[in-house]
């Protein structure tokens, strides 16, 4: 199939590595643009002077006034959860902060109980319409963490249900294990014994059946400290799963650091930055991922965007959808606020959200750009003037179709 007319065809590059600095604000296109896909690959792209005459006879798509991209590449998401928390949102209109509401047993706990008390088919078919609702908002590739079960089968039973939706989704899915999300009640005065049962007994059988790809922690005050952090992700690397860690969200929490000397793939949140870990993250080959949704939902100052950009940070973009802190998993909000609130420019939050976000799943080589070879996973806009009319008109939904794997989702 042909789509013929695009108004611009962007993101047409395959870098050898997440852009960083500079190179984020760098995003290649074609003006008057033809894309050429092969079942579910891109095949070829080029300008419509250049169309080749096998397109007369082709099935074709029409894109005038259109803008082609690459599918958004979600590499930070707790997609799989059994239960909303809209009555804690509503206690934080009323004034109790996310660590009162998190001392009283809610939030992540919340969230842990409900979820050991849902059985695993329920909570595929509740993960598997969020995940359908999000490939209509253009998400092409996702991650999905564990972290919401805290005991050794309800962890279990959260990976089976991601390695179910890998199975069953025509998009990406990387899993990763974050056991170490917060400390079950029974484990509150006894922080070794819950590493051990993360240590001994979850990770040995999440890795007989293959269950992760990524291994994460909660780097925070009052969850886990920077040693316990390395404790737990050295131990997750044992089993050959790399570490992305929560870092820096509500304090300098050491998180960056711990994550950079164990070449972690990426650090997420980054909220509470100083200059030191900020130098010490651009000069690591670790990708810093900002959750703008999250600082937006808990009304936090939003991540340091520019400074670490000019610092030379290699940075992808996240929803990190969950139930506490990002109700949402639109990209394409995401997006939007790190532009309007954090001085992203389209070009840099487009990069972000698209070809490094691929890096940070490991996901480069299939999606993530416009490349011949890698997967049609597109998003084809309504007509609009420009580029930064996606995150300028922030309010609307300005995708047209979305095609996954060459075809359309409906
Ligand atoms: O990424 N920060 C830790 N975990 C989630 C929030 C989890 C929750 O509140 O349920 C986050 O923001
Ligand atoms: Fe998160």
């Amino acid at each position: 199939m042909y789509i013929k007319n695009i108004k611009k065809l962007a993101g047409t590059a395959n870098p050898a590595a997440p852009l960083r600095g500079r190179e984020l604000a760098s995003l290649p296109a074609i003006e008057n643009a033809w894309l050429h896909l092969e079942e579910d690959t891109i095949a070829g792209y080029g300008a419509m002077h250049d169309l080749p005459a096998a397109a007369q006879e082709a099935d074709t798509l029409d894109a005038s006034g259109r803008l082609v991209l690459p599918a958004w590449c979600d590499s930070h998401t707790h997609l799989v959860y059994a239960a909303s928390r809209e009555d804690e949102f509503v206690d934080k209109l009323k004034g109790l902060s996310y660590a009162d509401i998190a001392a009283k047993g809610g939030g992540i706990l919340h969230s842990a109980r409900r979820l050991q008390q849902m059985p695993e088919n329920e909570l595929l078919s509740l993960a598997w319409e969020r995940l359908q609702e999000l490939m209509r908002l253009g998400t092409g590739a996702i991650e999905i963490k564990s972290g919401y079960g805290l005991t050794v089968d309800a962890e279990l039973k959260m990976l089976r249900v991601i390695r179910h939706l890998r199975q069953k989704a025509p998009i990406p899915v990387k899993a990763t294990f974050l056991g170490a999300h917060t400390y079950p009640l029974e484990y509150r005065e006894d922080h070794q014994g819950y590493i051990r049962l993360i240590i001994n007994e979850m990770l040995p059988a999440i890795a007989a059946e293959q269950l992760a790809d990524y291994i994460d922690v909660f780097c925070e005050t009052g969850f886990f400290s920077p040693a316990e952090t390395r404790q737990v992700a050295e131990a997750g690397k044992r089993y050959g799963l790399k570490p992305k860690l929560h870092a820096n969200q509500l304090n300098l929490s050491g998180g960056v650091q711990v994550g950079v000397e164990l070449s972690a793939l990426s650090v997420d949140h980054l909220e509470t930055m100083d200059e030191a870990t900020i130098s010490t993250l651009a000069g690591s080959a670790t990708i810093g991922t900002l959750l703008p949704t999250a600082a937006f939902f808990l009304r936090m100052p939003f991540q340091p965007a520019r400074q670490l950009i000019d610092a030379g940070c290699a940075i992808a973009l996240a929803t990190d959808y969950n139930p506490g802190s990002s109700p949402s998993g639109n990209m394409n909000l995401a997006v939007a606020i790190s532009c309007i609130q954090m001085k992203m420019l389209p070009e840099e939050a487009i990069n972000a959200a698209t070809i490094n976000g691929a890096f940070a799943m490991e996901l480069q080589d299939q999606v993530g750009s416009i490349a011949v070879g890698k997967k049609a996973n597109l998003i084809i806009t309504r007509p609009v003037p420009s580029l930064a009319y996606l995150p300028y008109a922030f309010g609307s939904n300005l995708i047209d179709k979305v095609l996954i794997n060459g075809r359309e989702v409906l």
